[in-house]
């Protein structure tokens, strides 16, 4: 009896030294795969501004379908108070911009699609209440690969328009070899473009819509700086 009390106790002792140790970790919880790339955030907490408004500009918000100008079915998805239209904090299943997503309605047919991981991303966000929160802690370069950062900021900041070759404006960025080849050929105009240059007509400034954090920009500059490694 007094043998398996202690062992009792010894596992409690361990379970709770688990959790103690697990608790700095979630420090530099990224808060959903690559989404946050070089966002830091104090828990694991999905970021609107970084990891959920690209996603619905860049799938969503395109010329011809959900930005101010065409606002397709009257929907506009372009910042938070137009995204909350059809977002129920709490209850993703009540979510009409969820679960047009979910059930395969959007975006429609031939038009790039979100990942599983994408979606799954947004649901957290919901669930977690969908706040407008920006979560912005700092800029973390040290993985600025194609591999380790920069694909998943094409994907969630560019791909619902460049996603699918040949892309919007003839610019395809779906892999790494047609990024690469196109970023070799025209690196001025597509860090001009990231920057949102004022040179550039504003529909020439990537993404359309709002530019991206000065974090994703460093991520990418020092990726194209470096040789663009994989
Ligand atoms: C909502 C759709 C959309 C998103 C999101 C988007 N683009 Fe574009 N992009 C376009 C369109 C449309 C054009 C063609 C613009 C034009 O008429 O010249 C274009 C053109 C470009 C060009 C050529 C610039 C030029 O002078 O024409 C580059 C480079 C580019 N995009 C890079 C990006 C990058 C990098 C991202 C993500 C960080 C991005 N785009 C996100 C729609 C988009």
């Amino acid at each position: 009896m007094k043998k398996s009390i202690s062992i009792f106790m010894l596992i409690a002792l361990v379970i709770a030294c688990k959790h103690t140790i697990l608790e700095p970790g979630n420090l530099n919880n990224t808060g959903g795969g690559n989404a946050g790339v070089g966002v830091s955030t104090p828990t694991d907490s999905i970021c609107f501004q970084a990891e959920i408004l690209p996603l619905y500009q860049s799938y969503c918000a395109s010329a011809g379908c959900h930005n101010s100008t065409s606002r397709a079915d009257g929907v506009v998805l372009v910042d938070y108070t137009t995204i909350m239209q059809g977002i129920t904090p709490g209850n993703p299943e009540n979510s009409k911009y969820y679960k047009n997503i979910t059930n395969s309605k959007m975006p429609p047919a031939g038009y790039p699609q979100l990942s599983s991981t994408q979606i799954a991303l947004i649901q957290k966000w919901i669930t977690q209440g969908a706040l407008n929160n920006t979560c912005s802690t700092g800029c973390d370069t040290s993985k600025f690969t194609y591999a380790t950062a920069v694909q998943a900021i094409f994907a969630n900041n560019c791909n619902g328009c460049h996603g699918n070759a040949p892309g919007s404006g003839n610019v395809y960025l779906g892999t790494y070899d047609a990024s690469q080849t196109y970023i070799s050929a025209n690196t001025a105009l597509f860090l001009k473009a990231i920057n949102h240059d004022a040179t550039l007509p504003v529909i020439q400034r990537m993404p359309q819509g709002a530019k991206m954090s000065d974090c994703k920009i460093k991520i990418i500059t020092k990726w194209i700086n470096a040789g663009m490694p994989k």
